[in-house]
């Protein structure tokens, strides 16, 4: 039997990114279950523009029948010098395929924005809200300087973010989500001493094909969802193979998720703890993480950053959960939970 605290308030922080909302549909999939409360998404300019992506997330709400959930909105971020990632996610973000969709029912113009919301939320539920930050860090960072020790009051903050013993995915060093504002994202560093990381150390090992996208629709593949899911991981392979993200294989990299699988499947994840620093600096090397692998004392860890990834417990997990979004007794399911199935 759960209890009321121990069940996990999310905002969730985006910027759908066809890997944000397989993540999405993850964490509202957990909803139906009965196992977490989405509390509010913030969305975040950064795969696209601010107003796609606060679209996009109403879009998804819309589809999947939670649409009375607030979306925040978010400031474009005034930085000539980083474009956004269009290319690999679509114009929309969505694989180009909002139009496919039931409009937006949120509206940008009077909708609040992502930081006020973030303030807000935790002022009223402090110490009882988890932030599951999927994008570049610009509303937590903002939220953080309007509000100094704000986000000490999240539960945990868990992120997709840095890229520490492999390769970048925007430049040699960096990944997208800090390299967009690495100036947010040693904010968020700073902010309190328990930062969880899934960084590209880990997601560029979940390749996620489009096998793995039918078996989680084939029990209603005629359904609005099935056929957008299909769509996208269609869209989604093509820019991952001609990115050379996967190795060769058909299949694309579902990083944002892994944030829900250290939540609910903590089981699937190795952590290391350490000081995670952000390069603002360097011309070559600006928005890369660094963490001190030297065996001298360690006094200031700001974070626990996930450096291995059991991705077959990954899976059965995250396609398991998905499947509960395509059936019709999706509610009375959460019970069969652990039971063959
Ligand atoms: C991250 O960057 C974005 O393009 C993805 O949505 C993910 O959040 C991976 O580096
Ligand atoms: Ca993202």
């Amino acid at each position: 039997m759960k209890t009321q605290s121990s069940l996990r308030k999310i905002i969730l922080d985006t910027d759908p990114g066809g890997d944000d909302i397989f993540a999405f549909l993850w964490l509202l999939s957990l909803v139906k279950q009965g196992l977490a409360e989405l509390v509010a998404v913030t969305s975040v300019d950064g795969n696209v523009g601010a107003r796609s992506t606060f679209s996009s997330a109403s879009q998804i709400l819309g589809l999947t029948g939670f649409q009375h959930i607030e979306v925040g909105r978010s400031f474009p971020l005034q930085k000539e010098v980083v474009s956004d990632a269009a290319h690999i996610h679509g114009a929309d973000g969505m694989g180009n395929l909002s139009h496919t969709l039931p409009p937006a029912t949120h509206r940008f113009a009077e909708a609040r924005y992502s930081d006020e919301v973030i303030i807000d939320q935790l002022n009223a539920l402090p110490g009882e809200i988890t932030l599951v930050a999927i994008g570049p860090l610009t509303n937590l960072a903002a939220a953080e300087a309007k509000s100094p020790g704000i986000l000490k009051k999240a539960r945990e903050i868990v992120i997709m973010a840095g890229a520490f013993q492999c390769p970048g995915n925007i430049s040699p060093h960096a990944e997208f989500n800090i390299f967009y504002n690495p100036e947010a994202a040693q904010i968020v560093f700073d902010s309190r001493d328990d930062i969880v990381v899934m960084p590209l150390d880990v997601t560029r090992h979940l390749i996620l094909t489009p096998d793995m996208a039918q078996s989680v629709t084939q029990t209603n593949p005629d359904s609005q969802l099935a056929q957008f899911l299909i769509a996208l991981c269609e869209f989604m392979i093509g820019t991952a193979l001609s990115y050379r993200e996967t190795g060769g294989i058909p299949g694309f990299l579902v990083h944002d998720a892994a944030t829900l699988g250290y939540l609910f499947y903590p089981e699937t994840l190795m952590l290391r703890r350490a000081n995670v620093r952000v390069e603002t600096k360097g011309e070559w090397t600006r928005g890369q993480t660094l963490i001190d692998y030297r065996r001298s004392a360690k006094v200031n860890a700001n974070a626990w950053v996930a450096l291995q990834v059991d991705k077959i417990g990954f899976f059965t997990s995250f396609l398991a959960d998905l499947k509960v979004l395509f059936r019709t007794d999706a509610h009375r399911s959460a019970n069969a939970h652990g039971s063959p199935h």
